[in-house]
């Protein structure tokens, strides 16, 4: 029996809604991994005004893709920390084929590689609604959703006790529209070249979320056993 060293880097590909940032929070729990959201990483350099914050703000508006060199830039430094030496959940994350190479070479240089790609397969009709009614708690970042995952108290956040909560401004009907098309164009292409790499994992994520996590676990336990 073989016993691998290098960290697990799981990747979760899925259109906006899918359920990528949902799940990746679940699997960093359940299997002590760290969840590497470019989105988060993205809206954080927006919030700080950083140069790269300020040149990715109108692109996120509009629900395009930033370039790459922006995105690979903040990936590296956050794959730089140490506590990504637990093994990662890149969640939005490769999103172009340039993308998908350099993350390729950035692992091959440190003498890893790609674990897993895990495709989040629903119906796009679906997304709008599901990314529309989201909100976050303002104070810890526990997602829920108008419709389908409430706080236990209304008003109240779970996980924090924080009673403010905020909505995406790319959330509207017209942007998440926008960025379904750039996910088609740009990302889904993605499967081939993980299929090709013999990595590719599909799960249906058009059940519950519980049922979802029940699946997403079992692949995450098989492929880093
Ligand atoms: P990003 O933040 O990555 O957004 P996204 O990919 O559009 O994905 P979402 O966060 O909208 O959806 P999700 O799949 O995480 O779903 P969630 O779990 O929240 O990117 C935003 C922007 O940043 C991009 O448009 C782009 O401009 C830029 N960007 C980011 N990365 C980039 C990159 N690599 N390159 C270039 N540009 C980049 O779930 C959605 C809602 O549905 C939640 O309310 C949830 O509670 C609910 N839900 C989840 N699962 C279920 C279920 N099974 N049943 C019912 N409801 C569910």
């Amino acid at each position: 029996m073989s016993v691998s060293t290098a960290p697990a880097v799981l990747i979760l590909l899925g259109p906006p809604g899918a359920g990528k940032g949902t799940q990746a929070r679940m699997l960093e729990e359940k299997f002590g991994l760290v969840q590497l959201s470019t989105g988060d990483l993205l809206r954080a350099a927006v919030a700080a005004g950083t140069p790269a914050g300020l040149a990715a703000k109108t692109v996120m508006e509009a629900g395009g893709l930033v370039s790459d060199e922006i995105v690979l830039a903040i990936l590296k430094d956050r794959m730089a920390d140490p506590d990504t030496a637990r093994g990662v959940i890149l969640d939005g994350f490769p999103r172009t084929a340039g993308q998908a190479e350099a993350l390729d070479k950035l692992l091959a240089d440190a003498g890893g590689r790609v674990t897993a790609a895990i495709s989040l397969e629903v119906d796009d009709a679906a997304m709008v609604g599901r990314v529309s009614g989201r909100y976050t708690c303002a104070g810890c970042g526990e997602g829920y959703h108008d419709e389908f995952k409430q706080p236990a108290t209304a008003g109240t956040c779970d996980k924090c006790g924080g009673t403010a909560f905020k909505r995406r401004a790319d959330d509207n009907a017209e942007t998440v529209r926008a960025r379904l098309e750039a996910y088609h164009a740009q990302t889904a292409p993605l499967i081939a070249h993980y299929r090709a790499m013999g990595v590719l994992e599909t799960i249906d994520a058009m059940g519950t979320i519980e049922a979802i996590a029940e699946g997403l676990g079992a692949i995450v336990g098989r492929v880093s056993a």
